[in-house]
């Protein structure tokens, strides 16, 4: 009988494996196709750190949820890894390059583009409008050959079918003429996330896309996230609504306090020790089953809407 046998604890059995994940299953895990690798990236506000990332990888091609209790570093994190703050320390490459010290502009540009949790779309200039300023990130397009008029106007062609396309897409070409200022909260939600996707990102970072919106669009922005993945870009995304998060993503990356402290698929990460401590903090007598199933899901009811439909739709046939 060999030592492993007698130990159960270092019986390699017991590791947890994935077939996202290379080796085991564990906070800050390597992925086999990472999107995004950082390093020790830290932020500290006064004495507060409020991002204190030693390793974190986002799989390519998959929808990755980043998930946490207020005030856990997720938005800070999003800040870092998109060139909108600077960290105290830190690297981080996307798709191979280092974009460490990168500007915003050049980040979203090189195909890594970010959503606000507050939107930020420009109450003042109409849909339209906002959606050409998402096209500046394009790649390829450089500062001069949008000074040279013919070049312009062909790329702003360009622009205006892409625009009109994803308008479409996300059902907002009446509002095509609008004032932005004019659109209600979830509308506004999907400009800004058609917006995004003007660029071509190979990987979008959602803040919160469902706060704030009616359970009226809940349906079509989770159809327009699964999509984004059908789609091949790499979808990252902070949510609170767990039922959200369980049913779309793919992987599950829980912060608290500025680190990263469990990871997994979503059926076993709700499970974990770590994340019901940093959700619950002093409330350990709660099940975090019964937070999940407080109240109505606006997911499950939007799902089951999206099948009733889709049956009823078929029966016509
Ligand atoms: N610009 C800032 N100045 C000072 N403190 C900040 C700033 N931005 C965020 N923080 C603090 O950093 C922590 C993490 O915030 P944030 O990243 O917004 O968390 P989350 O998005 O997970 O709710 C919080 O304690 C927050 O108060
Ligand atoms: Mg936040």
């Amino acid at each position: 009988m060999s030592n492993l046998d007698k130990n159960p604890v270092q019986s390699p059995a017991a590791a947890v494996t994935h077939p996202l994940v290379k080796g085991t299953v564990e906070p800050g895990c390597a992925k086999v196709d990472p999107i995004v690798i950082a390093d020790h990236v830290t932020r500290q506000f006064g004495g507060l750190k409020a991002v204190d990332v030693d390793h974190l990888e986002i799989p390519r091609g998959q929808i990755t949820a980043l998930i946490g209790p207020n005030g856990a570093g997720k938005t800070t994190m999003f800040n870092l890894l998109t060139g909108f703050d600077k960290p105290n320390t830190g690297t981080w490459e996307f798709d191979g390059k280092s974009l460490a010290g990168v500007p915003a502009f050049k980040v979203a540009r090189s195909g890594m583009v970010r959503t606000f949790q507050l939107t930020k779309s420009l109450g003042r200039l109409s849909v339209l409008q906002n959606m050409l300023l998402g096209a500046t990130g394009q790649r390829g397009e450089g500062l001069f050959s949008s000074l040279v008029k013919p070049l312009w106007r062909r790329q702003e062609e360009e622009n205006t079918v892409r625009a009109d396309e994803l308008l479409a897409r996300f059902k907002l070409d009446a509002k095509r003429e609008d004032y932005a200022a004019s659109l209600s909260g979830g509308q506004r939600k999907l400009l800004e996330m058609a917006r995004a996707l003007m660029s071509k990102p190979e990987l979008i970072m959602l803040d919160e896309p469902m706060a704030g919106v009616n359970p009226a669009l809940t349906q079509s922005l989770l159809g327009h996230i699964k999509n984004l993945k059908a789609d091949g870009t790499s979808v990252l995304f902070v949510e609170h609504d767990m039922h959200m998060v369980m049913h779309i993503s793919d992987w599950v990356i829980v912060m608290a306090e500025g680190r990263v402290v469990a990871e997994g698929p979503p059926e076993t990460v709700m499970k974990d020790p770590a994340v019901i401590d940093a959700y619950l903090g002093a409330h350990h007598d709660t099940d975090l089953g019964d937070l999940m199933d407080d109240g109505p899901n606006p997911v499950e009811v939007a799902l089951e809407a999206e099948r009733k439909a889709h049956d009823a739709h078929s029966e016509e046939k």
